[in-house]
């Protein structure tokens, strides 16, 4: 590890307190002019590292700068592949790349301050500005067909919820399949997407993207989802993104080994007992929606009144 590097993670689990120059590089094994540089080298990375006459260096208790320095402090399991990016096209894209290049294990994840091309699912994008979001993709390799694929978002979608419960003190609430939602707005999307082998169809290693949307960001959310997009929340309200990724981790790698769809799941949802529009490719329908089954599949009740079981699909709480 770089001095930089040993540098931050001191400065990160110390938060808040003071630690003079002498102290630091006796910790860190090295000289102060060496602890000088790195800090330097944070300050112009954007860390806000204050310095106080006899008392030492401290870093901002509201710095809130992603880095895997910071996120491996939280994690539950800390050896694992992180890489942080300023900026990327999409974290998705990018682990999936990387899963099939470098054989990487269960549990690595990415993430980006912000992402050019976020992708959501069926095709569209999914705005993911700086500072206001937390975009975030991880690799998983469950024992499962891509046909139990419902299982893993489903697991995601918990996990997410958990981990935004108690970091954040936030209950959100699941729209099926994979979109979570705080008072009626969307405020998050899981895209799970798979690398199967082709003759058997198992997975190889499935990555689960998470887009979640933190604050209200500068200039609100594009025409196209300003009125179903909402904030997890109020501005103003600090939070170290760095805490709740790895508590997401966690979570989700915990989640992800049980078998079946998560009583929670089904617990959590917003959609049954509700009429909604359901849309499918280019058709569009109004159904009931009555109950999520144990597999994860949506009972409906269509407008003959017939029951059918849905697998997939998009639903929309607004008529
Ligand atoms: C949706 O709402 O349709 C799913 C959105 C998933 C967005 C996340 S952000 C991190 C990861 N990288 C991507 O390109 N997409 C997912």
């Amino acid at each position: 590890m770089s001095t930089k590097s040993e540098l931050l993670k001191l400065l990160e689990s110390n938060k808040g307190t003071y630690l003079s120059g002498e102290e630091m590089a006796g910790r860190l094994g090295c000289s102060r002019t060496a602890v000088w540089k790195a800090m330097k080298s944070l300050r112009d990375d954007g860390y806000k590292i204050k310095a106080v006459n006899n008392k030492g260096y401290v870093l901002d208790t509201d710095s809130d700068i992603l880095s895997k320095e910071a996120i491996r402090l939280y994690l539950k399991n800390k050896e694992v592949f992180i890489e942080v990016k300023k900026e990327i096209e999409s974290t998705n894209q990018y682990l999936k790349k990387q899963g099939i290049e470098e054989n990487l294990p269960a549990g690595s994840f990415v993430l980006a301050e912000m992402q050019k091309a976020g992708k959501g699912r069926r095709g569209r994008s999914f705005f993911s500005p700086e500072k206001t979001g937390l975009y975030m993709s991880v690799l998983l390799r469950p024992r499962r067909t891509a046909q139990e694929s419902l299982n893993i978002t489903a697991a995601a979608a918990v996990a997410v919820c958990n981990a935004v419960e108690k970091i954040c003190g936030v209950t959100l609430g699941i729209k099926w399949v994979n979109d979570l939602y705080l008072k009626e707005k969307k405020v998050c999307g899981i895209l799970t997407e798979a690398v199967t082998d082709f003759e058997t169809g198992d997975i190889e290693f499935a990555v689960v993207g998470i887009g979640l949307n933190l604050y209200f960001p500068d200039g609100g959310f594009p025409e196209e989802i300003a009125q179903t997009a909402g904030a997890s929340l109020e501005r103003g309200v600090y939070l170290d993104r760095n805490i709740l990724a790895a508590e997401i981790v966690n979570h989700l790698l915990e989640e992800s080994e049980k078998e079946g769809i998560p009583a929670e799941y089904i617990k959590r949802n917003l959609v049954p007992g509700r009429t909604v529009r359901v849309s499918y490719g280019s058709e569009e329908r109004i159904v009931l929606a009555k109950e999520i089954l144990p597999d994860g599949r949506l009972l409906i009740e269509n407008q003959q009144g017939e029951e059918e079981i849905l697998i997939c699909g998009d639903v929309s709480l607004k008529l």
